[in-house]
């Protein structure tokens, strides 16, 4: 079954064709980062802008790619929310008009249940990847959400854990500013990170209470705030100090994330961890979660950098699953921003 992938919840506009819900035949982002660096952050309305303007060549620009045309794909998936209503409607209303002009089906996917999804995936000719097994625990980390997801088949799932205020992407962005660093600042702050010392500033863990699957992230992104006053105050701001920072501040949210998800794992009684979301592309995060996966006899899945980030290839391999089962919408098919 060959699935065409739509996505275009914030600010990058996908489309992917996956076959059997595994195999990416292409997978096509254009990313808005252009737009928005300068702005601090998503501009809403001129994240809709430029996704209309990009949608089509991006959905030509996918099929080219795997070699098809509409006339063979089987199943249209689309991401239904969570994020931006007025980026969300724009790639949901091109992909239920494709669907009724051609007679395909589609279903709606949620973006954060789909992130995982990547982990099964690999690409065309390479061997396939060395799928997860049932049940699962996904964290998923991204610029909106820090999820804990225990996932017990391809359709079933429960929510265990989620952040109670910033996300970890948000609070990697936020710290990055604060640092003077451009939207996103995560990838960046990472690359400082790495030549920086992890125990040059102080930063507390917020495990919240023992056992707890929840998330805080704001207090962590607090205290960066208080260093760089105190560092600006005494006129030591310098690249040494923003690399130590970097570092620091890092190694705690690591901490916290692969902390939580062990906890998770033991609650679900399972070795079998995905990593999935932008903050997976995370250098330090995919080393400690190596190490721990080997220290630990754990099956710790995370995908490769270009499929953890968002992309429209894990929407078709989450939504080959719902249109297998038989799971479709209509034209009733609306936007849902929020995700609880
Ligand atoms: O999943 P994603 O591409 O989009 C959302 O669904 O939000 O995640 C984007 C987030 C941003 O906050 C970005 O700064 C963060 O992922 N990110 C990173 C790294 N690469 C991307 N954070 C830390 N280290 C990275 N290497
Ligand atoms: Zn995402």
């Amino acid at each position: 079954m060959l699935v065409l992938g739509i996505e275009s919840s914030c600010d990058d506009t996908a489309a992917a064709v996956v076959k059997d819900g595994r195999e990416i035949r292409s997978s096509v982002v254009s990313s808005q980062d252009f737009i928005h660096s300068k702005y601090g952050g998503v501009v809403p309305e001129l994240a809709s802008r430029r996704h209309i303007e990009a949608i089509i060549p991006v959905v030509e620009e996918g099929l080219g790619v795997a070699g098809v045309t509409m006339d063979e794909i089987d199943g249209i998936a689309v991401t239904k929310g969570p994020g931006l209503v007025g980026s969300i409607l724009i790639g949901l209303s091109f992909a239920k008009a494709l669907g009724y002009a051609r007679k395909i089906p589609l279903t709606g996917v949620n973006h954060i249940l789909a992130h995982p999804f990547a982990a099964f995936l690999s690409e065309k000719d390479a061997p396939p990847a060395a799928a997860p097994r049932f049940p699962a625990v996904a964290l998923v980390v991204s610029g909106g959400h820090t999820t804990l997801i225990r996932m017990d088949t391809y359709l079933e799932y429960e929510v265990i854990g989620r952040t109670i205020d910033d996300a970890a992407g948000e609070a990697f962005d936020k710290s990055a500013k604060l640092l003077g660093i451009p939207y996103p600042g995560g990838p960046a702050m990472n690359r400082l990170a790495e030549k920086g010392r992890r125990d040059a500033f102080a930063f507390t863990r917020p495990y919240l209470k023992k056992g707890s699957l929840d998330f805080s992230f704001s207090g962590i992104k607090t205290a960066v705030l208080r260093h760089v006053n105190t560092l600006k105050d005494s006129n030591a701001l310098d690249e040494t100090a923003i690399e130590d920072l970097s570092a620091s501040f890092q190694e705690a949210v690591v901490d916290v994330l692969l902390r939580k998800a062990l906890w998770a794992l033991e609650v679900s009684d399972t070795p079998d961890l995905i990593i999935a979301g932008g903050v997976a592309c995370n250098s330090r995060l995919r080393e400690r979660a190596l190490e721990l996966g080997e220290d630990k006899g754990l099956n710790i899945t995370i995908p490769d950098k270009k499929l953890c980030g968002d992309n429209a290839a894990f929407v078709a391999g989450a939504g080959y699953w719902r249109l297998k089962d038989g799971l479709t919408e209509g034209l009733e098919l609306n936007a849902i921003p929020s995700f609880f």
